[in-house]
């Protein structure tokens, strides 16, 4: 029987449990998917624990992400440059992490928008975490220019630096972000500004939106944040942040499994969780 689990702190209010129990009972596999509450202190023994428990996959959440990668035994390579993992998979005792959220992301958007991002001009608002997988994986699709725009400019501008070989990539001040978009076709919110409880807020005034571009969120709580909600008005085609959750746990999944995920299974279990 299939041993998965998430691993973060908090963990009480993830979706992932209810999406992958949904998967593994489409799928017809018998396991079982649990959420495990812990610590930075327990992260090493919790993951020793599990491998020696047989656990076959784990998905790692805040806070971990970082340094979960000193417990695994070889890092795949998009996991080794964005510096991050959120997959391990337990081959035997030997354990790989991967990140999927990137390419969970990029797959999500190439899906529901129809967007063909070579040549596209993407801004990027905000430089952390969630800003290094995506910015990695959209520069591998050839587009003309990434800008990244964060509150702390300096974080935006060595973001940029860093991968500035692989694609054309500049950094800027989250108010210098306007002053681009005339010229942009997507726009990404990575921050978590417009996050449940505080929804009113928009990391920037949707006013210096342009009408007709994809406005992305990867937040999916709420389902249309305040930001999507203006763009939207603006006649912008919007996108939301659950299409990357689904993702990153389907490419999770057919990692562990060698299956392909039912990703509409998926989908709408943690819509009818969300409710
Ligand atoms: P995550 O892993 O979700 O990306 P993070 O690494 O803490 O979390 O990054 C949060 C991002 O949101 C950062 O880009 C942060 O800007 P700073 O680098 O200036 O801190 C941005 N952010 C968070 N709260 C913000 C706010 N109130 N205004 C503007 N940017 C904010």
């Amino acid at each position: 029987s299939l041993r998965l689990a998430v691993i973060g702190d908090p963990i009480a209010h993830s979706k992932s449990p209810v999406m992958h129990n949904a998967a593994l009972a489409s799928l017809g596999l018998k396991g079982e998917y649990i959420p495990l509450h812990v610590s930075p202190r327990e992260l090493g023994p919790a993951i020793t624990r599990m491998k020696d428990l047989g656990f076959r996959g784990i998905n790692v959440t805040i806070p971990h992400k970082l340094d979960v990668m000193a417990y695994v035994d070889r890092l795949d390579e998009s996991a080794e440059i964005i510096g991050a993992v959120n997959t391990i998979v337990n081959e035997n005792g030997y354990l790989t992490g991967y990140n999927t959220d990137g390419i969970g992301y990029v797959r999500s958007l190439k899906e529901e928008t129809r967007v063909r991002l070579k040549d596209k001009s993407i801004i990027v608002l905000g430089a952390g975490g969630a800003a290094r997988g995506i910015v990695h994986t959209l520069a591998q699709e050839e587009p003309k220019r990434i800008v990244i725009a964060n509150r702390t400019e300096d974080k935006a501008i060595q973001l940029a630096k860093e991968w500035s070989s692989i694609a054309n990539i500049s950094g800027v001040s989250i108010d210098e972000a306007k002053s681009y978009m005339s010229s942009m076709d997507i726009v990404i919110n990575t921050t978590s500004i417009g996050m449940h409880p505080h929804t009113a807020h928009s990391p920037i005034d949707p006013v210096s939106i342009p009408p007709g571009i994809i406005v992305s969120d990867l937040i999916y709580n709420p389902l249309m944040t305040e930001l999507l909600k203006k763009s939207h008005e603006r006649g912008c085609i919007t996108h939301g942040g659950l299409g990357m959750f689904v993702n990153q746990g389907a490419y999770a999944l057919e990692y562990w499994t060698g299956l392909p995920a039912p990703i509409e299974i998926m989908r709408e279990a943690v819509l009818k969780s969300l409710q």
